[in-house]
């Protein structure tokens, strides 16, 4: 995951392979609840783990659940419909599938057996509305009071001194929020021993797909709610959860609809291919597909898989009423930027209290990157422009819009995504599954450059960078040292030229989680030794060597960006670098910082050898005819004698804001 405060992408081309989805959240928030629920163990198999499961997982565990990781399955032991624990504080995120079923089901268990819960969320949570829901419960006879403003979380849930009232049908307005039929729904097996309880709808139910899930999983778990139409659900006289045994989470077909959409705008040769959600899937989003191949997409799929290519280019602008996709339909208002014409999304009124107001933040964000954007209360219409302008996107602490907001950077300009760990919420990995998939020219790909002579705290400012920007890092010193350390375990000499250049070429070298790999060893201790570091000195010194080692390092040029270090990264590796840096700090600073860090692994050293050595090394370093040391014509000049690595680190990216176009 991505845990940067923003992450630039680069203009993006082309799109094409496989990607694996994570599993539902609307099925692994529901499926967690009923084992949770239910008597015995259950095996849950590609659960998702995400922010809003780890929600739920950990009110079930204050609850007296029974969580046990096996390999990839997890094994929950649920209560068999009685409270282990009576009174607890549950916080629960900005989980709008973990805030409604457990208020439906503490309130209902406090009524039954006694207990005090309190439920509360984020500030957002705290906006989003509960009330039908705490109507719904009241009226059953159970006592649900709004700790804030009435109709909204923090709400206490606590024993009401009178017997339910389930022989009396319990209504429920359907028409602003579906998961509050879905919390009564997971909820009422509870207690339904003495006979039937009815729950008829108010309005007209929307998100239907959502209940589907809930009636769906329910079944799996024993329970088979009657329904007449969508106005009225009868739960039997004397269900009781069963667990199924072992369950399997199906891949979530909201997120998938960022892969449909992404191989609609960009695959224009090889399919995107998404597996874990296809055609046999229970969950409504599953037809975005359809809207997507109404805007051009070409579209293969069988069970469990589907395969989008571009169709139609540009694509064709819609009118859709979304009622029945409406997550994923924020993912047509961005594909909307690719289509001639304007696209209007109608019966979109649930964006409006979902993890932000929708309606209003996609408004602002299309607006931003130059699309015409008309918004209603229930509906938005986007025009695309001829041409987008770079834009910071606001992500308003939704993972949904992080996401469909990436793919504008196929329209020629680069995107900034702020706070992009929000897709934690239900795609940790988005990010990293979009950049496998994603192509775009190499010299898109930003890249800033730190050189500068030996100890100069290079590597140290450049890795950090690199860390703040979320981009790769290149360590090219690393790739000289391990030329250096093979051909000093083989007895190749610091002359031999044509030798070296030979191992240069044929490095086995790899980074993973950042040491430096020879082969199957981890050699990142090794190169950092002194003797390899003087070798690496001499060993750069030859034209062959450099040569060699172009391609490897030009390679680590990919999305979203790079931050090099070096002695020539601004020079010759990267000369059209965004930003070059060199970095100087004095010999006797360096010596000094040389020795406290041999010091501090144990090795005993000296500072005056130290600074003569450092000075041998720099007079070689500057003074060889091939790729000398020497800042670039367009450095940016920073000595770090007296500075921190933060303060360092601050003057560097500010600086590489004045390049961005972001304003
Ligand atoms: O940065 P370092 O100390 O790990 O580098 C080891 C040697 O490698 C250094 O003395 C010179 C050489 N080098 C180089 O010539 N060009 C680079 N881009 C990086 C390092």
């Amino acid at each position: 995951m991505y845990n940067v405060p923003f992450l630039d992408l680069p203009p993006l081309q082309s799109a094409a392979g496989t990607v694996r989805l994570p599993g539902s959240k609307s099925i692994s928030n529901r499926v967690l609840l009923l084992a949770g629920l239910s008597e015995g163990t259950t095996v849950v198999h590609d659960l998702l783990d995400s922010d809003d499961t780890q929600v739920m997982l950990k009110a079930l565990r204050v609850l007296g659940c029974r969580l046990e990781r096996e390999g990839e399955a997890l094994h929950v032991t649920g209560l068999g419909g009685r409270l282990a624990t009576k009174t607890a504080k549950l916080f629960l995120g900005n989980a709008g599938t973990a805030m409604r079923p457990l208020t439906a089901a503490l309130a209902l268990l406090a009524a039954t057996q006694g207990g005090d819960f309190e439920l509360s969320g984020v500030a957002r949570m705290h906006e989003r509305p509960i009330g039908d829901l705490v109507d719904a419960l009241r009226q059953l006879g159970c006592a649900v009071d709004c700790l804030g403003n009435e109709g909204y979380p923090p709400l206490r849930l606590h024993a009401s001194g009178q017997a339910l009232r389930a022989a009396q049908p319990i209504r429920v307005r359907g028409d602003v929020s579906s998961q509050f039929l879905t919390a009564l729904l997971l909820a009422l097996p509870l207690v339904a021993q003495a006979g039937d309880i009815d729950v008829e709808v108010q309005g007209d139910l929307i998100s239907k797909p959502y209940v589907e899930i809930t009636l769906n999983l329910l079944a799996r778990f024993g329970i088979v709610v009657r329904r007449e139409g969508w106005q009225r659900f009868t739960i039997p006289r004397g269900a009781a959860y069963r667990s199924p045994g072992h369950i399997h989470v199906e891949g979530d077909a909201s997120s998938a609809s960022y892969f449909i959409a992404l191989g609609a705008i960009a695959a224009d040769t090889t399919p995107v291919r998404i597996e874990g959600v296809g055609t046999d899937s229970i969950q409504g989003d599953i037809r975005f597909v359809e809207a997507a191949q109404a805007m051009g997409a070409q579209v293969a799929s069988g069970p469990g898989w589907i395969e989008v290519k571009r169709g139609r280019w540009p694509l064709k602008a819609i009118t859709l009423d979304c009622n029945h996709i409406p997550d994923a339909a924020m993912t047509l208002a961005v594909m909307a930027l690719f289509a001639s014409g304007t696209t209007r999304l109608t019966n979109i009124a649930s964006w409006r209290v979902k993890e932000t107001d929708r309606i209003a933040a996609m408004a602002i964000e299309l607006r931003k990157l130059g699309a015409g954007v008309v918004e209603g209360e229930d509906f938005i219409e986007v025009t695309p422009a001829a041409a987008l302008r770079p834009a910071s996107i606001h992500t308003y602490d939704d993972h949904r819009i992080a996401m469909c907001f990436s793919l504008a950077a196929f329209k020629g300009v680069p995107v900034r995504i702020l706070d992009p760990k929000c897709v934690g919420k239900t795609f940790p990995d988005y990010f990293e599954a979009l950049f496998d998939l994603v192509r775009t020219p190499v010299e898109s790909v930003p890249v800033l450059t730190v050189d500068g002579p030996t100890a100069s705290g290079k590597g140290t400012l450049a890795s950090a960078v690199a860390q703040a920007l979320g981009y790769h890092f290149l360590d090219s010193g690393a790739v000289y040292r391990a030329t250096a350390l093979s051909a000093m375990r083989i007895g190749v000499a610091a002359d031999d030229e044509a030798s070296l250049a030979r191992i240069a070429a044929t490095l086995p070298l790899h980074f993973v989680g950042g040491d430096a790999h020879l082969g199957s060893e981890n050699v990142a201790d090794a190169l950092r030794a002194e003797d390899v570091g003087a070798m690496a000195s001499k060993v750069s010194a030859w034209g062959a060597v450099r040569e060699a080692l172009r391609q490897l390092q030009l390679s680590f040029r990919r999305i979203p960006g790079l931050v090099a270090d070096g002695r020539d990264m601004g020079t010759v590796i990267f000369p059209g670098a965004d930003l070059k840096v060199f970095l100087t700090a004095s010999a006797a600073t360096r010596a000094e910082r040389r020795y406290k860090q041999l010091i501090s692994k144990g090795i005993p050293a000296n500072i005056s050898t130290l600074r003569a050595d450092l000075e041998a090394r720099d007079a070689r370093d500057q003074n060889r005819s091939v790729s000398p040391l020497k800042p670039a014509q367009d450095a940016l000049l920073l000595d770090n004698s007296a500075l921190t690595v933060e303060a360092s680190m601050e003057q560097v990216l500010t600086a590489w804001e004045q390049r961005r176009p972001f304003g």
